[in-house]
């Protein structure tokens, strides 16, 4: 018994002496140690504890003149009549490429068909694609797309190349073009060309809110204290020269965000001094966000990257899922079968349904979709 206690005691000392020399050496090499869980911990630290970015205004304010002169390229294709006149519920943009035919004709005749919508729904939602210029694409590609903007009449251009490291440009065009043909609509969406949005839940949610009055609103799939990637073979690498802190400010995930047209208007306004030269486009957000005081909120059925799983539960409360391409025709049918409608209303509908998304939300598996918060809402 006595040997025993001796023992353990000498164990716990050992394992304390351990874990000082591994803090201690963590501590001296605390800028060079670039470890995934470091970095978020210091993140995180910064984000929950000291919680300031009054530096972003001071850092990324640059003149007018500078600020609008990043992003001012001619337009190749436009249509600034698109809302004229019309009471628009949603301007939503999707982000394509300029090769992407066959995604924008799927997304044409599923969820962005805007006569569906307007029939069934009752309102009027303006898709818009956005697009800089094909990288080594030459004139046939450009043809092609004139041939598809004159039937659909739905393609905006501008002569940039579209490249990852441009997506900010992107992110300007949106804003601005927002601003100068659409600052009616009363939201804004964007969206990626690989994102199933389920349009009916959308207008739904978005005509109860606006219904509300409501303003502020940014809502998404937020990214809290998230470290910048100093990993160089990272695409989202971000040299220390750009962004010395060690967290970004909050921002919704790329992939599909809303704001209210008073937010439109905010990041509009931010984006005429400030830096955009920042290639994370969402992030850039998150920057231009900050500086004019608006923070993104959380909607659990907003996904960031998985795709949701196939289940009528989910289905009836779905806003986005991410990575489909070749199944978006099957999950627009069932995804807005009647029978989805209402599947979780009752005692019974609310008990099966919780069930189970905790089955398929609460245990950790592959998917990384939403989170277990939304098995109970
Ligand atoms: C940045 O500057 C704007 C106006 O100059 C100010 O309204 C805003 O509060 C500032 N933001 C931060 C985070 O200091
Ligand atoms: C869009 O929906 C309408 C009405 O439901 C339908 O007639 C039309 O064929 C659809 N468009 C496409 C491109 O599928
Ligand atoms: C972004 O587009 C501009 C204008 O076309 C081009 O000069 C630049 O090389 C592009 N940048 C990247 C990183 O692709
Ligand atoms: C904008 O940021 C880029 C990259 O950090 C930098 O090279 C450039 O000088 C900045 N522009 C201005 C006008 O400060």
């Amino acid at each position: 018994m006595f040997m025993n206690f001796r023992r353990v005691r000498k164990c716990k000392f050992l394992q304390i002496v351990f874990t000082c020399f591994i803090l201690s050496a963590l501590m001296l090499n605390w800028e060079q140690v670039d470890h995934h869980v470091v970095s978020h911990v210091k993140s995180y630290s910064y984000r929950y504890l000291i919680n300031s970015y009054e530096f972003i205004n001071h850092s990324f304010s640059i003149s007018h003149e500078k600020a609008t002169s990043i992003g001012n390229f001619p337009y190749l294709m436009d249509h600034k009549d698109t809302c004229r006149g019309q009471d628009v519920l949603l301007l939503l943009f999707i982000k394509t490429s300029p090769v992407h035919f066959l995604r924008r004709q799927v997304i044409r005749s599923t969820w962005g068909n805007q006569t569906y919508i307007n029939r069934e729904l009752g309102v009027i939602v303006k898709v818009v694609f956005v697009m800089g210029i094909q990288p080594n694409g030459g004139r046939a590609i450009q043809k092609q797309l004139q041939t598809e903007d004159q039937i659909h009449r739905d393609l905006v251009q501008q002569a940039f190349l579209d490249t990852f490291h441009n997506l900010t440009l992107k992110l300007l065009l949106q804003f601005r073009w927002a601003h100068a043909n659409c600052a009616h609509a009363r939201f804004v969406m964007s969206a990626d060309d690989d994102v199933f949005v389920h349009v009916p839940n959308l207008v739904r949610e978005l005509q109860v809110l606006s219904n509300q009055g409501v303003a502020d609103l940014w809502i998404g799939h937020v990214h809290r204290g998230a470290p910048p990637n100093r990993r160089k073979d990272s695409k989202y690498y971000m040299p220390f020269q750009i962004y010395q802190w060690s967290s970004y400010p909050d921002y919704t995930a790329g992939a599909g965000y809303v704001v209210s047209a008073d937010v439109a208007a905010k990041i509009y306004q931010a984006t005429l001094s400030l830096n955009a030269s920042f290639h994370i486009d969402d992030v850039f957000m998150g920057i231009c966000a900050i500086t004019v005081g608006v923070s993104p909120q959380q909607h659990v059925y907003f996904s960031g990257e998985g795709k949701a799983p196939y289940h009528p539960c989910i289905f009836e409360k779905m806003i986005t899922s991410h990575g489909h391409v070749d199944d978006v025709r099957y999950l627009w049918k069932v995804a807005t079968a009647p029978e989805v409608n209402g599947i979780s209303s009752g005692f019974f509908g609310q008990l099966y349904c919780t069930a189970v998304k905790i089955k398929l939300l609460c245990f950790p598996y592959f998917l990384n979709s939403y989170s277990c918060k939304a098995a109970f809402s």
